[in-house]
C-alpha cells in the first residue's frame, strides 16, 4: 500500500500514514515523502516505534548527520550518541533536571522562535524529533511558515531585505535569555556564522525568511536597529496564520526544513514531568552561500 499525505493545512504541515520508519523505504515512498517535505515543510509521522538506529538511518535520507552541539560544550555528560540532540529534560542518568541544571537554562534557548544549526556552516536542513515520551499538559511544539510569511511581505519590505546578512550564534540567542555563562572553548566553538535573512529554497523556488533567535546582529547596521528589525520580522513571521502548533503523542516523529520554518517549544512543568525527545539533523548539502567566519568576537561582546 503506497503512504498516505493528510494534509494539516493547505500548505504547511502533512501527516504521513501508511508507513512504517523501522524498515527501509522504497525508492516510490522515499520519493513521495521527499516530495510532501518540499510542499509542506513540516511533515508528522505519528505511532512510530523506533530506535536510535532506526531514527539516524531515516534521517540520513536527507543529508549528512550533524553533530549535536553538546558534544562542544564543557563538562556535558551525553545520555545518547553524538548525532542525536538530547531535547529531555533529564540529566545524564535519566533523572528529570535540577532548577539549577546548565543545561535547563541552555536549553531554556528553545522556547524562542529559532531554527536549528542556522549557527553552524553548513547550517541545518532537516530536523527529526521522536518522541519517546511526553509531558501530560504544554510542551507543544510551535511552526512557521517563513515561505508564507516571505510571501506576505510588501514589495518595499521584501527590497529592503534583499542583501541583508544576518549573524547566527547560539551565544546571541542564549544572551537573550540572560544566559552568558561560556568558556572560552565554547566561545570558539559557537562564534557567529553570517547568513542572508532571505533565501531561495531550490526544490521549490519558493523564497523564505531566515530568521533566528540565533541572529544578534546584521551586518553594516547598529545593533539597535538589527535589534527593531528582526523584532518586526520575527513578529510578523509568527502571526497565528503562518504558525501550526504540534501537540505530541508518544511515538510522533515530526521532521522541518529549518531552511523556511522557524519552531519553538511552548513552556510545561519541566520539572515534574519527563518529557524525552531525541532530536536528529542533517546539515544543508546545498548551502552555497557557506559562511563567513567572523571570527572569535571579543568576550565584552556577549
Ligand atoms: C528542537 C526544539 C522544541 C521542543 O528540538 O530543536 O527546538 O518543543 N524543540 O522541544
Ligand atoms: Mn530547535
Amino acid at each position: 500500500m503506497p503512504i498516505t499525505i493528510v494534509p494539516i493545512t493547505p500548505s504547511f504541515g502533512a501527516e504521513v500514514g501508511d508507513i512504517d520508519l523501522r524498515s527501509p523505504l522504497s525508492d516510490e515512498d522515499l520519493q513521495a515523502v521527499r516530495d510532501a517535505f518540499a510542499t509542506y515543510a513540516v511533515l508528522v509521522f505519528p505511532a512510530q516505534d523506533l530506535s536510535v538506529e532506526q531514527h539516524l538511518a531515516f534521517a540520513s535520507h536527507f543529508g549528512p548527520l550533524e553533530r549535536t552541539v553538546a558534544t562542544q560544550m564543557t563538562e556535558r555528560k551525553m545520555r545518547v550518541r553524538p548525532e542525536i540532540a538530547d531535547i529531555a529534560n533529564m540529566d545524564a542518568e535519566g533523572n528529570v533536571w535540577r532548577e539549577d541544571s546548565r543545561m535547563r537554562l541552555f536549553q531554556l534557548g528553545n522556547r524562542l522562535w529559532h531554527t536549528d544549526s542556522s549557527f553552524k556552516a553548513p547550517s541545518g536542513y532537516a530536523s527529526l524529533l521522536y518522541a519517546r515520551s511526553v509531558a501530560p499538559v504544554g510542551g507543544h511544539t510551535e511552526f512557521a511558515d517563513t515561505r508564507a510569511a516571505f510571501d506576505a511581505l510588501p514589495e518595499a519590505a521584501r527590497a529592503r531585505l534583499e542583501g541583508l546578512i544576518g549573524e547566527h550564534s547560539l551565544l546571541f540567542s542564549r544572551k537573550r535569555l540572560g544566559f552568558t555563562q561560556f568558556s572560552d572553548d565554547e566561545k570558539r566553538a559557537f562564534a557567529p556564522v553570517s547568513r542572508p535573512l532571505l533565501r531561495t529554497i531550490p526544490e521549490s523556488g519558493r523564497r523564505s525568511l531566515y530568521l533566528a533567535s540565533h541572529i544578534g546582529r546584521i551586518r553594516g547596521m547598529s545593533d539597535d536597529e538589527a535589534e527593531s528589525l528582526l523584532r518586526e520580522l520575527t513578529e510578523h513571521a509568527t502571526q497565528r496564520r503562518f504558525v501550526h502548533t504540534h501537540r505530541w503523542r508518544v511515538g510522533d516523529l515530526v521532521m522541518w526544513d529549518n531552511r523556511c520554518t522557524m519552531h519553538r517549544g511552548t513552556p510545561f512543568d519541566d520539572l515534574r514531568w519527563p518529557r524525552d525527545m531525541h532530536r536528529a539533523t542533517t546539515s544543508d548539502r546545498a548551502d552555497a552561500f557557506g559562511a563567513i567566519e567572523d571570527g572569535v568576537p571579543a568576550a565584552a561582546d556577549y
